[in-house]
């Protein structure tokens, strides 16, 4: 009887378990499980990833709850995480609030491991939450010799050689004959493919890939992945980084084929930074030969594997039907040359021959940790019009990417498509392109074709169609809009129209430009990683989207640093060692290399961005130290000054704007980023824990810092150039004294007032100018500037029907057209950064780097200028922050959502400070006019 007693009790108890779990549950729930930054990746060949999760409140009236321990379990196999063993780590429970950047700390991890994940968590009432859905992430090839694959391709490119052995021992010769080498040409694109047998009972199938060049895959006819211009573009004399497909379920009993085709790419086609070289090859600067590597795994019931390398075995056909394909060039596709079935199975390729094996190519593979380049949204033609013997398109938005074509003509009928980003008198204006052409031309089956030109892309809104004789209809032709591909994690609304059409010109700025890396624009001859728009700009990418992984990679691409010791101004860099080294260390711009890994330990917690880089951080700013021993910074190896400040305006519809007041001397410039970024060294030494540097680099910011003040402050505040810019950077990092900084800021308001509430800043200075205004009180002022339709403003590109941002403010206006100039880009992300206070201070949402990675952060809006209400939302590391206000009849009402295991510091527009753990919380400002 006693027994039963405890065994009913028992029960009792247990269910009374049970549902409390289950109650619990209902609330609490664990999400967004990812591995180094990525959902579920295929493909992780860093030894300790770093996981993380978020914890999803159902009930938000249910405030502050945060983490106080979790549990994860990593498995070999879903069956085994499902029996809660944890084969390769078990943490058991963990006394911690940290759910970002958890280091797994498991087993060793061989290659191609599967590694089955699940978390869950306990809140600060002792309460736990259910175990998360499982995630998964897979190691890469974690050793070299595990690559059987080889580089494959056709014979090397004779021609493309004695280009560059002419360049080479010529280049400084008076003869030196320019047209020999300018344009070496392109063989067309080869065609490989490999047929081979499979068995049955397959458990697994992993293709791993790259190439130099891009390439593109198919299994059986059907491509493989949705990958576009892969690999991306990194320094493949450093590295290159490989994709990752599952093809489990694809492969067929008997015969299958794995079929290739090969373009020029970042690795061999044109690139921007090259023409500033007057002797540089315009072809083959990282490769002279397109080259394709994989290995296709098989994995059956039995532990057997079957691997298909690239190989001797593969054939080839070196005249496909690709003629030309280039970044900037464009695209050729002849569709009388496609070779029926040539990817699939049945094919008789007796005719072809075996590929080349490159046994010189050695290259680096890592695998791509970064989300893919593809297509994220598809635009129909909003016009088509004619115009003589063509038809123009209009896409109704600036894009990058490509068209595709559906079309059934002549056979040999060539149909040409022109790419531009805004008109010239109803026809294409295309004089800023330089000798990007941007041209696609397709010919004619004679049957039903459909082009899809993904070896190319541009920057544009209009096409102009020739060579049709049938009229264009828009069932024919889809526009392509193509990018890296992150999620989205910002949002803003709010009373101003404009405003709007503002935060959604910058966010396709910010996608038309992220291909791989953030390029300086999608359009002209140059779509280069220039890293002052970068910096400029990061903080804004990071409030739109999730930018974690494809920084780390961009951060990454920054360990390929100058001779001297300095950190290059474009990454990639470039480097043409032996002809030009023109982007050493230009101030502003080179400095990406401390202010991106900053950011990402800001935003995303990301202590690795900071140590991966501190070496070359520390070697730069000792490089620019011995170089300028007065720590004053003229040696400089190139300089950008505060790029298109208003002294660059020539095309003003107003003349009473003035272009001579906008530049800061190049001396103060430059010095104000050598201290700015050895402060930045001295802070994340500080977070590193290397206290001699914390002394070391302190003090030799407080000298860079006496010495500008001694040469460029005046005892009335005014900074050398007295500049907007120069105030504004100066004061924004620090440069003026203590006693000094109202009066600085007086200086700065009346730079303003005597452009009477207009910009002269460049891309570097205009959003620190922002930022600087409401530090001092004048948010005001930041409002006029940023509500204003004059020229030069934001809302005046938007008044004039911009659809992103451009680079020049004079790029066009209605009264004069066109800025006659080559770097005139309609697609440009620098002036895009004002973005970032749209969510600052119009939202509120603010980064706390004292708690790194949204652990805390603030929110405070500043109601101003016209607006009478705005909402958004930030999804941070951590989860989604909301905030949403409006002001009616002078009440002032806030609503905020805080993610679990976050708080935030909540300022009211009256001075009034609150803390906010999670879930929602509103918050009245009665009479809110008074305040601002
Ligand atoms: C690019 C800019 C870049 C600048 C600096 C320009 O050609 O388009 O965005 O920052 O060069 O050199």
């Amino acid at each position: 009887m006693r027994n039963l007693l405890i065994l009913s009790s028992l029960i009792v108890f247990m269910l009374f378990i049970a549902c409390q779990d289950a109650r619990e549950t209902e609330f609490m729930r664990v999400t967004d499980l990812t591995c180094e930054y990525l959902v579920n990746p295929l493909s992780v060949d860093v030894l300790q990833p770093r996981l993380a999760w978020k914890i999803i409140q159902t009930d938000l009236a249910k405030k502050g709850q945060f983490q106080t321990a979790y549990q994860i379990i990593v498995a070999s196999s879903k069956e085994i995480l499902d029996d809660n063993q944890g084969d390769l780590w078990h943490t058991g429970k963990v006394k911690s609030s940290q759910s970002i950047q958890i280091i797994y700390e498991g087993n060793e991890l061989k290659t191609m491991q599967a590694c089955w994940w699940k978390v869950r968590v306990w809140n600060n009432r002792g309460e736990v939450s259910d175990w998360s859905e499982p995630a998964t992430w897979r190691t890469g090839i974690l050793s070299a010799d595990q690559w059987h694959g080889e580089w494959i391709g056709g014979k090397p490119d004779e021609e493309l050689r004695k280009y560059r052995e002419y360049v080479e021992e010529n280049y400084r010769s008076r003869d030196f004959d320019r047209n020999r080498w300018a344009n070496p040409p392109a063989p067309p694109s080869p065609l490989i493919r490999k047929s081979f047998d499979v068995k049955a009972d397959i458990v697994r199938a992993t293709l791993f890939a790259s190439a130099l060049g891009y390439y593109k895959m198919w299994l059986n006819g059907e491509r493989i992945g949705n990958y576009l211009h892969a690999p991306e573009w990194t320094n493949y004399d450093d590295y290159v980084q490989y994709q990752t497909y599952d093809l489990t379920g694809k492969l067929q009993q008997g015969e299958n084929v794995l079929a290739a085709t090969l373009a020029d790419g970042w690795a061999l086609g044109r690139l921007g930074g090259i023409k500033w070289n007057r002797f540089f090859p315009h072809r083959g600067f990282y490769a002279l030969d397109r080259r394709l590597i994989a290995q296709l795994v098989i994995e059956f019931s039995d532990g057997t594997l079957q691997i298909i390398p690239t190989d001797q075995s593969w054939k080839i056909n070196e005249d496909g039907y690709i003629l030309l394909a280039d970044n900037f060039a464009g695209q050729t596709i002849d569709a009388r040359k496609i070779p029926q079935r040539w990817n699939n199975t049945g094919f008789d390729d007796s005719q072809w021959k075996n590929v080349f094996v490159d046994k010189s190519e050695k290259r680096t593979l890592i695998a791509q940790h970064n989300e893919p380049i593809r297509v994220h949204a598809e635009l129909k033609p909003v016009k088509i019009w004619r115009s003589d013997d063509k038809y123009l398109v209009d896409f109704g938005q600036n894009i990058a990417g490509h068209c595709v074509l559906k079309i059934s003509g002549r056979q040999g009928q060539v149909i040409t498509l022109r790419h531009a980003e805004w008109l010239d008198n109803g026809e294409l204006y295309t004089r800023s392109l330089g000798f990007a052409k941007a041209e696609d031309t397709f010919i004619l089956s004679g049957g039903d074709d459909f082009f899809a030109p993904e070896f190319t892309y541009h920057g544009f809104q209009y096409v102009e169609v020739s060579g049709l004789d049938f009229p264009l209809t828009d069932d024919m032709i889809i526009a392509r809009a193509v990018s890296s591909d992150p999620a989205v994690t910002g949002a803003f609304e709010c009373s101003n129209p404009n405003l709007n059409k503002l935060f959604e010109n910058v966010f396709w700025t910010q996608r038309n430009n992220m291909y791989s890396i953030l390029t300086d624009n999608p359009s002209r001859d140059e779509r280069t990683g220039a890293a002052g728009d970068v910096q400029i700009f990061a903080q804004s990418s990071i409030f739109n989207m999730n930018m974690a992984a494809f920084y780390s990679k961009y951060i990454r691409d920054f360990k390929d640093i100058a001779h001297n010791g300095q950190f290059f101004s474009m990454i990639p860099s470039l480097r043409m060692e032996g002809f030009w080294n023109g982007w050493v260390g230009a101030p502003g711009w080179c400095e990406a290399g401390i202010i991106m890994p900053w950011r990402m330990y800001e935003n995303y917690g990301d202590v690795r961005a900071l140590e991966n880089l501190y070496t070359e951080m520390k070697n730069h700013i000792d490089a620019t130290r011995r170089e300028n021993p007065e720590l004053i910074w003229r040696i400089r190896h190139n300089h950008n000054n505060d790029w298109l400040n208003a002294n660059t305006i020539r095309n003003m519809p107003d003349t009473t704007y003035n272009n001579r007041r906008g530049r800061t001397p190049d001396d103060v410039f430059s010095t104000i980023f050598f201290a700015a970024a050895a402060s930045m060294l001295t802070d994340i030494a500080s977070v590193l824990r290397h206290s001699d540097d914390v002394l070391h680099y302190g003090a030799l910011t407080d000298s860079i810092k006496t010495k500008f003040r001694q040469e460029f402050v005046d005892e009335q505040g005014r900074v050398q150039g007295d500049s907007q810019g120069a105030y504004s950077m100066a004061i924004y990092y620090g440069l003026i004294p203590q006693n000094l900084i109202q009066k600085a800021f007086a200086h700065l308001v009346r730079c303003i007032e005597e452009y009477d509430f207009r910009l002269s800043t460049g891309f570097i200075s205009t959003p620190l100018m922002m930022q600087v205004l409401v530090d001092f009180g004048r948010t005001d002022i930041a409002y006029r500037l940023l509500e204003s339709t004059r020229f030069p403003s934001w809302l005046y590109l938007v008044s004039i029907g911009a659809t992103t941002v451009w680079e020049r403010w004079d790029a066009w206006t209605p009264e004069h057209g066109f800025r006659e100039d080559t770097m005139n880009s309609f697609d440009h992300v620098a002036f895009g950064s004002v973005v970032e206070w749209l969510y600052r201070h119009i939202l509120g949402i603010n980064p706390d780097v004292n708690h790194p990675g949204y652990e805390r952060f603030t929110i405070q809006p500043r109601p101003g200028g016209t607006l009478t209400w705005a909402r958004g939302s930030y999804n941070s590391i951590r989860g989604e922050i909301r905030s949403e206000w409006k002001i009616e009849n002078g009440t002032f009402t806030l609503e905020i959502e805080v993610p679990v295991n976050s708080s935030a510091n909540v300022i009211l527009p009256n001075g009034k400070k609150h803390k906010a753990g999670s879930g929602k919380h509103t918050f009245v400002v009665k009479n809110v006019e008074r305040f601002f």
